[in-house]
């Protein structure tokens, strides 16, 4: 049967073409490590997010009288609905932090440098999009920690002198978070933000193999021409095939990423759900303690640090800028940060800058 059908979709697709030209004739470079998995796990992560944020679909309901109740619902009635949604909240820790770590490792390769700054711009378009749907997510099950944690979040654009309050307004549709805020939230989190996302994953993924893989800076001297002046796509004769050899690795990760998700719910279950995240809502009632999420944590406490909020927001507004254009002010040759004195040192005071923020934001 199975046969007969690939037999079928032979003759109309050239099934053999394909899986040839880009399965096990497409080399990956011979030197390539383990960090070139994290993309793919990042992938892996988005569709686990998917299909279980489905199945929550259907039996959520997106309203402030009911939302809580619904979700309740989903972790006590509905069979696996515990686990679904288990999967769905440590899932969307677990896939901001692999798109961080996918992020920080290729800044460490240098492997955004010409000509994959379209491919970095996408990836940083991409992670901020992680990050939307991770504050829009949140404030869905309308318990008191994603009620209160939405408050801070979307209170931070009003140091902003008029655009600010415009934006804050226009995320929660009213003075306060309300249920006009968790209608948007709901509609940012599963019909404006996928499409964006689906489509800025297939322009990451076509430029990947357009341009090819680069190889890594680590050991060998990479051979890529630089200054590039004409379209050459980088390929590896003497690499690996990448099925089966590369993505055995690759699912070798993902494994091991649902197994760090599962020892989380099994050891862990209350990590990213503790007891305000099984409150209701209550808008009149300020919990002692708000804080966001731990991805929001760093550039909370700067927030709170820098005395003149317009000036904080401001600073991080050319942070994020700069971040996106960074492969268009860094045309140093190159790409090994552990041979870039100064900047490997600006790159770990920053990351101790980041750590010590969210650990102090946290605490
Ligand atoms: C959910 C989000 C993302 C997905 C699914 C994803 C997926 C991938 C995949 C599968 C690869 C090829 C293998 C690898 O190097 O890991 C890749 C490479 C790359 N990614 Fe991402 N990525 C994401 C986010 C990002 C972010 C946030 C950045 C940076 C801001 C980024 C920048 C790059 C670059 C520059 C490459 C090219 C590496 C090379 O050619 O050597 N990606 N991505």
């Amino acid at each position: 049967m199975a046969h007969k059908f690939k037999d079928w979709l032979e003759v109309r697709i050239g099934l053999n073409d394909l899986i040839r030209t880009q399965l096990t004739e497409y080399r990956v470079p011979k030197n390539i490590n383990i960090l070139y998995t994290l993309g793919f796990i990042a992938l892996a992560g988005y569709i686990i997010q998917v299909v279980s944020g489905i199945f929550l679909l259907i039996y959520y309901i997106p309203h402030p009288e009911y939302a809580f109740k619904s979700v309740q619902n989903i972790m006590n009635r509905v069979p696996y609905g515990w686990l679904f949604r288990q999967i769905h909240v440590v899932g969307s820790n677990l896939l901001i932090a692999a798109v961080i770590l996918h992020m920080l490792t290729t800044f460490l390769m240098g492997n955004y440098k010409k000509p994959r700054e379209l491919t970095w711009i996408g990836g940083g378009l991409m992670l901020l999009i992680t990050l939307a749907f991770g504050l829009s997510g949140y404030l869905l099950p309308w318990s008191q920690l994603s009620y209160w944690a939405t408050t801070v979040t979307t209170s931070a654009p009003t140091a902003f002198p008029y655009l600010g309050d415009f934006v804050t307004k226009l995320l929660r549709g009213s003075d306060n978070v309300s249920g006009i805020t968790l209608s948007r939230f709901f509609a940012l989190h599963v019909a404006i933000l996928p499409p964006l996302f689906l489509a800025l994953m297939v322009l990451h993924i076509f430029l990947i193999r357009r341009i090819g893989i680069s190889a890594t800076p680590f050991g060998v001297t990479d051979e890529e021409k630089r200054p590039l002046t004409q379209y050459i796509k980088k390929t590896h004769p003497d690499g690996y095939p990448f099925y089966p050899d590369f993505f055995r690795k690759e699912m070798l990760m993902v494994m091991a990423y649902f197994t760090v998700m599962f020892a989380i719910i099994t050891f862990l279950s209350t990590l990213f759900l503790p007891e305000e995240a099984n409150t209701p809502a209550d808008p009149f009632e300020t919990p002692a303690h708000i804080r966001p999420e731990w991805y929001f944590l760093a550039p909370y406490q700067m927030l709170k640090l820098v005395p003149n909020k317009f000036l904080g927001i401001s600073l991080q507004i050319i942070l994020i800028g700069v971040f996106l254009l960074w492969p268009f002010l860094d045309t140093y040759k190159e790409k090994n940060l552990w041979k870039r004195p100064v900047l490997r040192g600006i790159f770990l005071l920053f990351l101790a800058f980041w750590v010590v923020l969210m650990f102090w934001g946290r605490y």
